[in-house]
């Protein structure tokens, strides 16, 4: 049996008009570009690309920061765009989103416990203050932080201890889908592992969805069940995690993931190629398929014709050519 989606983009797009100079004509940033996905209760899809691909700006669209150009999104099947006011809050509890660095959501003037209750104070008006710093000091050491910690400011806590206590406020109002923009990638590698690790007995515990963006394709691996491939603003690949690390099917994903050797394994011969190249200006992307100046595979019609996306091994794959990328051995 297939469960709802929690969360679905149909063709989500955002373009910014940037100028190049002063009295230069306006430009136009495709950051994001045609995103479709869909996502049940307890799966983690993660989204990965290099710098500039349009991961933060996905991120930001799918936790209700930006308005899309075009597209539809849905959360819990309801729409976001053009909607009631109560269903606008109702979605806005739906979403919650973490960020690298804890400090973007916590006001270095306010102590742990008012951080923690403030969504409630904003969104539980008849929550009385005993309950709601109950359920505040709970949420502390739900995410292992000392509830007698409370009256503690953001800058007497560590670096993890931080982004546990950015955690702990976008759970406040039990959402379901959260979103997390490089959750671990300015901690230690050690701390690392104790906020993944933390990350995903909350999501076994409230039954949350993980949008999750990294750079860090080892850490990809242990956390997704699904991983959208992103290359200038246009998904290239979506699939399985299992699908995409172990049998990439377009040649920036095996590109991406050969610049990872440790994920190879033992005796495997090193089959995958490596990424070279320079990323295109986003202002002024190749004609065809954006990735033809850097692709091992490229012919003439790549350059002229843009692939779309289809169905390719039980995935979706935006490439003319899959057929010449060899199959992991
Ligand atoms: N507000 C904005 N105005 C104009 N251009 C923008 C804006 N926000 C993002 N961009 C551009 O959109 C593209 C995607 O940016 P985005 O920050 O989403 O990438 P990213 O994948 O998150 O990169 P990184 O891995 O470095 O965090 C980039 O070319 C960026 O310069
Ligand atoms: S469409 Fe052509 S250039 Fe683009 S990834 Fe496929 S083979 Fe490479
Ligand atoms: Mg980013």
């Amino acid at each position: 049996m297939t469960s709802a989606p929690l969360m679905e983009a149909k063709g989500l797009k955002r373009h910014y008009k940037v100028r190049r100079g002063m009295f230069a004509p306006t430009a136009s940033v495709k950051a994001v570009d045609g995103v479709s996905f869909s996502l049940t209760a307890g799966e983690t899809l993660a989204v990965v690309g290099e710098s500039g691909c349009g991961k933060s700006t996905l991120a930001r669209m799918l936790a209700l920061f930006e308005e899309p150009t075009e597209g539809e999104f849905f959360i819990d099947g309801q729409p976001t765009l053009n909607v009631s006011t109560e269903q606008r809050k109702k979605n806005r509890e739906a979403v919650q989103m973490v960020f690298q660095n804890p400090y973007g959501s916590l006001n270095p003037r306010h102590t742990v416990g008012r951080a923690l209750m403030e969504p409630l104070i904003i969104n539980r008006p008849n929550m009385s203050s005993v309950e709601r710093e109950e359920t505040a000091r709970a949420m502390m050491t739900k995410v292992g932080l000392r509830a007698d910690h409370f009256q503690r400011y953001p800058h007497m806590f560590s670096g993890g201890q931080r982004q546990r206590i950015a955690i702990a406020r976008a759970l406040m109002l039990n959402p379901r889908v959260v979103v997390a923009d490089e959750p671990v990638s300015a901690l230690d590698v050690s701390i690392q592992a104790q906020v993944l690790n933390l990350m995903m007995d909350l999501q076994d515990e409230m039954k949350l969805a993980y949008i999750f963006i990294s750079h860090d394709l080892g850490v990809v691996h242990h956390i997704a069940s699904s991983v959208l491939v992103m290359y200038l603003g246009r998904p290239v690949e979506f699939g399985t995690t299992q699908q995409i690390f172990d049998n990439p099917r377009h040649p920036y994903t095996r590109a991406l993931l050969g610049s990872r050797p440790h994920l190879k394994k033992p005796g495997e011969k090193v089959t995958r190629s490596v990424l070279t190249g320079e990323l295109p200006s986003p202002l002024n992307p190749p004609t065809g398929c954006a990735f033809h100046k850097r692709c091992p595979f490229a012919d003439q019609k790549c350059s002229t014709e843009r692939p779309e996306i289809r169905e390719v091994d039980g995935r979706q794959v935006a490439c003319h050519h899959t057929d010449r990328v060899p199959l992991a051995a």
